[in-house]
């Protein structure tokens, strides 16, 4: 079993977005009972809330299931339950790192540096661009996919 966890600031908007699309790819990969996904947020104001209504707008208008999904916060024993703690931003990285007392690059790293674009997902709950949100997460769960698949030689 591989684990993925995605982390943002509130777990609300950007990393739940990542999560249900990276869950319905491995769905479509046929990779669901080798690949668990979860997500978090370094803060703590919105444990127990489901994500923000434009990411449940956005991921219901793709068909991309959000069932169950709740915020909950950064845990110190996520650093063992996860092979790949990806993050949105830079600041989530170093929140991330220091919550998690971990200093290592190639578990926590930031999600689209794993892509082109180099820098990080935007957050919708500053510009309620949820759309831009939703196509940065799916390019970057396809380069990500790629490599678990690599990394582990799945097929
Ligand atoms: P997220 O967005 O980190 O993508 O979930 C935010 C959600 C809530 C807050 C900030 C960012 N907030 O300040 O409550």
């Amino acid at each position: 079993m591989v684990r993925v966890l995605f982390v943002c600031l509130g777990n609300i908007c950007r990393s739940p977005m990542a999560e249900a699309v990276m869950r319905d790819l491995v769905e479509k990969h046929g990779l669901t009972a080798q690949i668990k996904i979860d997500s978090a947020g370094t803060g703590s104001w919105h444990i127990g809330e489901p994500p923000h209504s434009g990411t449940l707008k956005k991921l219901k208008a793709m068909k991309v299931s959000t069932s169950g999904m709740k915020a909950r916060q950064l845990k110190s024993s996520d650093l063992d339950d996860f092979d790949y703690i990806v993050c949105m931003d830079e600041s989530n990285v170093q929140n991330t790192r220091e919550m998690l007392q971990a200093h290592t690059d190639a578990k926590i790293f930031r999600f689209l540096d794993l892509t082109p674009h180099k820098k990080d997902v935007p957050d919708p709950w500053y510009t309620g661009d949820f759309e831009e949100t939703y196509s940065l997460c799916v390019e970057g769960c396809e380069v990500l996919l790629d490599k678990i698949k690599k990394d582990y030689a799945l097929i």
